[in-house]
Order: C-alpha cells, then structure tokens, then sequence
C-alpha cells in the first residue's frame, strides 16, 4: 500500500539488523511511504551485512554508530545534517542487556552489565536526543519514537533487568518530549509493542511460550513487526501532530485484558 503519508520527510532509523528486526519493517515502509533517511546500527552489527542490502533497496546512507559513544552519535548527525539539512523523525529500535546475554538471573545481577544496559536500552536515547536538540536538526512538528515493552509496568520473571531499562526508557520519552514539544513541537513518544519474533525479542528465556500466551490474551492477537511498522509511520506522518509525551500500547489489547476464554479453557486443573 503506498499511500505517501511521508512523502519528503527524512530521518534517521536505528537498529535494522535483519530482516526480522523492528526497524527493519520500518525502513521499508518508509521508504513506500515516499521518505528518505539514514540507516544506523552498532560497527559491530554493520559488519555482520544484511543491512547493506536494506541501504542499497531503500537508496539510503548506512552509518555506522555505537549509539551510546557520544562522538559516534554526533558524527551521525553530521551526516544527516549535510545529507538532508533538518529532519522530520527518528527511530530508536535499540536494545540489549548483558545480563539476559550472559543468563544471569534477576537476583544476581553483575552491575557492570547493568549499567551497560542501561546505556545501551535507555540512556542511548537521551544521547540521540540531546545531540539533535543541541544542533537543533529536528524540523517544526517533527516525530522522535522508541520501542519499548509493558514489562515497564508489569512484571514478566524472565524479562529481567530489561524491565528497569524500559521503565527509564519511557521516563525519558516523557521528559524529553515536554522540552522538545515546547521549543520545536517535535512529538515524542513511545510503542509498547508485543512479543515479537526477532534476535532481541528470541534473546529473552521462555519467549516462544509468552508469544503464544501474549496472542491468546490479546482479542486482536499480537501486533507483527509490520504493524509495528504501519504504527510507526502514523506517529512520523502529519495525521498525529498532537500526540506526544505517551506510551502507546500497540499489543492487540493485550495490556486491558484480564484473562480470556483461551487462557481459561487451556488450563489443566
Ligand atoms: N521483539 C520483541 O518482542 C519486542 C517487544 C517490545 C519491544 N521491543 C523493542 O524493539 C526494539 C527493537 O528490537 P527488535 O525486537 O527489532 O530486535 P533486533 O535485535 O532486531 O534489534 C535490536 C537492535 O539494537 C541494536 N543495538 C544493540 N546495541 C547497540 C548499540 N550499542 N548501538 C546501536 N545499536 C545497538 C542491534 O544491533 C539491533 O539492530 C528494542 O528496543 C526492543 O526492546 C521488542
């Protein structure tokens, strides 16, 4: 469906790893949806290749910046700056924790990886932020988004130390958002997604049982990739220029749901 709800905005995208990735889904709609931007991941995550693909379908810069160096970030706004002048929106699809990585369990956190964690899942974010706020690269009514996951408000065991990244993640959405919504009334926002099949998502332990159990909470089942995706291009486009400072439950109805008939009917008392 190409409705050009983008048609000549720019951004930047972060994290397209594969083709099963969030802001892989993203990329290629944005792209249908008339907009032109840059493609951004870890060196590390460059090196590995398939998204050198995704840059030369989709005509798009591919740079590479560890999002939580600083230096990496304000080189990539260079880039953007002297390939598009401002632009209209960001994606931060970025998430990793050491700890899940390494199978340390929640009580027995090493605080180093913590910390990485943090910086890696949440604090990167504000990093991305404030150096578009200090070079002010962000056009009037501009959309910045983060996925995130509803683990910041409910306990889900084996989501572990991820849980305090997404709950800060969204803190700085939230506060961001009132700054840049009053200087620039540029949207932020972020999309509490469903358990999605993906290298992040498949990294949790037990993850195939929580997407089944997800789905059959949900009356619209899970939201896929390629909704996320849909979702995603209505914040960047121009129909959602009042919308900001929220985290936006995108999850077929999940996070209202209590128990459903199929969780019920599947129990073995
Ligand atoms: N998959 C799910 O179930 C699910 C559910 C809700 C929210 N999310 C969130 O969606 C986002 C995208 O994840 P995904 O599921 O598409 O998985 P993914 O593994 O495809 O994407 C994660 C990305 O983070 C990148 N990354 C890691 N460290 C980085 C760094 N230091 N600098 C720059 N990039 C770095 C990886 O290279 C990768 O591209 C994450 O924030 C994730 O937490 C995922």
């Amino acid at each position: 469906m190409s409705h050009q709800l983008l048609k000549g905005k720019t951004g930047i995208i972060f994290g397209a790893l594969d083709e099963s990735s969030i802001a892989w889904k993203v990329a290629e709609k944005a792209h249908e949806s008339g907009a032109q931007f840059i493609l951004t991941n870890a060196p590390v995550a460059l090196r590995m290749g398939a998204v050198q693909q995704l840059a030369e379908r989709t005509q798009s810069p591919l740079v590479g910046a560890d999002a939580t160096n600083v230096e990496d970030i304000k080189k990539l706004i260079d880039t953007a700056e002297s390939t598009f002048g401002k632009i209209d929106f960001i994606l931060h699809s970025i998430g990793m924790s050491p700890n899940v990585r390494k199978g340390r369990a929640y009580t027995d956190l090493n605080y180093e990886f913590l910390n990485k964690t943090y910086d890696v899942s949440a604090i990167s974010f504000h990093k991305v932020m404030q150096e578009a706020w200090q070079r002010d690269i962000m056009k009037e009514g501009g959309s910045i988004l983060a996925l995130t996951y509803i683990a910041a408000q409910r306990t889900f065991g084996k989501y572990n130390d991820m849980a305090e990244a997404k709950a800060l993640l969204e803190s700085i959405a939230r506060s961001f958002g009132y700054h840049y919504g009053k200087r620039n009334k540029v949207r932020v926002n972020t999309i509490s997604q469903s358990p999605t099949p993906t290298t992040a998502g498949s990294g949790v332990a037990g993850f195939d049982k929580m997407l089944i159990y997800a789905d059959k909470m949900s009356p619209l089942g899970n939201a896929s990739a390629e909704d996320c995706a849909d979702y995603c291009i209505a914040l960047f486009s121009d129909l959602t220029r009042k919308v900001t400072m929220q985290n936006l439950m995108h999850d077929g109805g999940f996070s209202s749901v209590g128990v459903t008939e199929e969780i019920l009917e599947n129990l073995n008392l």
